[in-house]
């Protein structure tokens, strides 16, 4: 699917098959179009948090348990293709080509958003001391990067056998064993770790997390940004890298490459999945997130490279900062712990 030169381009543009096996629900959180089923979802998840902001001193919250009984990102078509390709992930010309050549700009984007915030400087190992999350790691092709720089890295992801690629890869390299650890989990199944823990001890304990190319595979979007939000520290980084919702993802990513040039079979590309920075940046905030900047990337297919670009319309990058610990208690509109690094919102596409 990555490996053809146009299905690279069309990075992203790919999705998946409409989440029927998950019970029959579709997400529910930016998505455009009516669904009944979706505003009973809506209600149900809105009057769950109702009655948790009554009941904090619950052991456990119950909007966690609330969640882990009826919510999940996981989408079982998207968890069975990804485990068809797990051996393939660390093969630089061949499916996921452009996964390893989007390091170019996500690893610096990170690198230099957190910098930003943090203020640190560690030569030679910038992002040494912080705590990073890579949720829907895969085999790892950005997690080891982050370790690099000195970070230390949970990479996470619901596809067992990506997570046994990328323990293998990593291990060959004994600067990244002390540093990067993966889990075969869901966001979700951490969130409610988090939880029981920050009982004793406080706030969720990541410094970023980090879901590049992952949420246009997710069953529920809502859950997620909740769920970022459970597992990041007051003031720390959420970076996405995602494929926007336009004519021209509709056109290059369904019409083009599955029906015209037949590069990915029919079917397999679900625009619904695709989420605009606006929608997103509008989620964020309704789940205690402030975005701080939003920019367009562009995969040149001759080249095999990728660039920024002012225009968001196909692909872009996202960072945004937690402000809120607890989402519910008041809406968007909260202010950025640090106003200078407030960087305004590239062109929406
Ligand atoms: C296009 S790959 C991106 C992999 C990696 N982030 C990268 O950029 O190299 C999408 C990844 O999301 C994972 N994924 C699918 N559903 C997920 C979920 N509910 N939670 C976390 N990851 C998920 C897949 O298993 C796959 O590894």
């Amino acid at each position: 699917m990555y490996a053809n030169k146009f299905g690279r381009f069309m990075l992203g543009l790919y999705s998946r098959k409409t989440a029927t096996a998950c019970g029959g629900l579709q997400s529910t959180a930016g998505r455009s179009g009516f669904s009944w089923t979706a505003v009973c979802k809506q209600r149900t998840l809105w009057l769950q948090r109702s009655a948790c902001l009554n009941t904090r001193k619950n052991t456990v919250p119950c909007h966690v348990r609330a969640r882990s009984a009826s919510q999940t990102t996981v989408d079982p078509d998207e968890v069975r293709r990804f485990q068809s390709l797990a051996s393939k992930w660390w093969d630089e010309q061949g499916e996921f080509a452009a996964l390893h050549a989007m390091n170019d700009l996500r690893v610096p984007f990170i690198r230099d958003n957190l910098l930003n915030v943090h203020r640190v400087r560690h030569p030679g190992k910038p992002l040494r001391g912080l705590r990073i999350l890579d949720v829907g790691c895969g085999g790892g092709l950005l997690t080891e990067p982050l370790g690099r720089l000195g970070a230390n890295v949970l990479g996470i992801d619901p596809v067992g056998d990506s997570i046994g690629t990328a323990q293998l890869h990593s291990s060959i390299d004994p600067d990244l064993c002390e540093r990067v650890c993966y889990r075969a989990s869901t966001l979700e199944e951490l969130a409610a770790e988090e939880d029981e823990a920050e009982e004793e001890q406080g706030a969720g304990q990541f410094d970023a997390v980090v879901a590049s190319e992952v949420v246009e595979h997710l069953a529920d979007l809502e859950t997620f940004a909740f769920c970022c939000n459970q597992v990041l520290k007051l003031g720390g980084s959420l970076f996405i890298t995602t494929i926007n919702k336009t004519n021209v993802s509709y056109a290059l990513g369904i019409v083009v490459a599955e029906q015209l040039l037949r590069i990915v079979p029919s079917g397999t590309h679900d625009w619904d999945k695709f989420i605009s920075p606006v929608e997103l940046e509008r989620l964020l905030e309704s789940n205690g997130f402030s975005v701080q900047s939003v920019q367009g990337m562009l995969y040149n297919p001759v080249s095999g490279a990728w660039s920024w670009t002012d225009s968001t319309a196909i692909n872009y990058a996202l960072h945004a900062v937690k402000v809120r610990d607890d989402p519910h208690t008041e809406q968007a509109g909260g202010s950025s712990p640090h106003p200078e690094d407030h960087h305004a919102a590239a062109t929406h596409g």
